[in-house]
């Protein structure tokens, strides 16, 4: 069965491998799995659709049922910064829309799209939780609360001109952000590598230093 993903980084077939021992009912791994696949292929491809599918003897279609459900699987390939802006109501109340556009300005693209280069990938959401330091967005799933419309051009000038490998949420939110729904209290030290939401045990985040991609 896991010669199905052979191919795979020996990294990600040791995790899919962890994973698949945890679960006492093989299918009950699908959605680890496929975040782990998302990870190998860069996005929740047919190809990583199918290999989960096997890998948990289920069908293609029923796992492409859940990729197409919970929208932090991508299912074609997005840009290193993936920008999602909060519209849901405490957002919208403060100014939500105004930053999305001010976002796809800065950016180049509409929300749904990546930029030809690849580097920046823009989307609306729903509320992610911090409708107290409304509005807010993330950055590779790293949160900015209280964002201004100037911020959100910096935020953008800022990814493409110092291209940090590792985003960290509290220096973000110290250079783009204001007023925050609560005390974050202790500092995060891990951050984002990559457009996939931060699982550290899944080899989405790193605490190293920063620097040019
Ligand atoms: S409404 Fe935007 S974070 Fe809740």
């Amino acid at each position: 069965m896991m010669s199905v993903i052979s191919h795979w980084s020996l990294e990600n077939q040791e995790r899919a491998r962890s994973i698949l021992a945890s679960y006492p009912v093989k299918r009950s791994a699908l959605m680890p799995l496929l975040y782990v696949a998302s990870l190998e292929h860069e996005y929740a491809s047919l190809e990583a659709m199918c290999e989960v599918a096997e890998l948990i003897d289920i069908t293609p279609v029923q796992v492409q049922s859940v990729a197409t459900f919970y929208t932090m699987f991508k299912r074609e390939k997005i840009g290193d910064y993936l920008i999602s802006v909060c519209t849901s109501i405490s957002c919208h109340l403060n100014g939500a829309d105004e930053v999305l556009a001010a976002v796809e300005e800065a950016s180049g693209v509409a929300s749904g799209e990546t930029t030809d280069d690849g580097s920046v990938s823009v989307e609306h959401v729903e509320c992610i939780g911090a409708c107290g330091g409304a509005p807010a967005v993330q950055v590779n799933y790293e949160l900015i609360e209280g964002i201004t419309l100037d911020k959100a051009e910096a935020l953008i000038d800022w990814l493409r001109d110092t291209k940090p490998t590792v985003l960290l949420a509290d220096e973000m939110q110290q250079l783009f952000g204001g007023q925050r729904s609560f005390d974050w209290g202790s500092t995060e030290p891990q951050g984002a590598t990559r457009p996939v939401p931060a699982f550290g045990p899944y080899g989405s985040t790193n605490g190293s230093a920063r620097g040019g991609r």
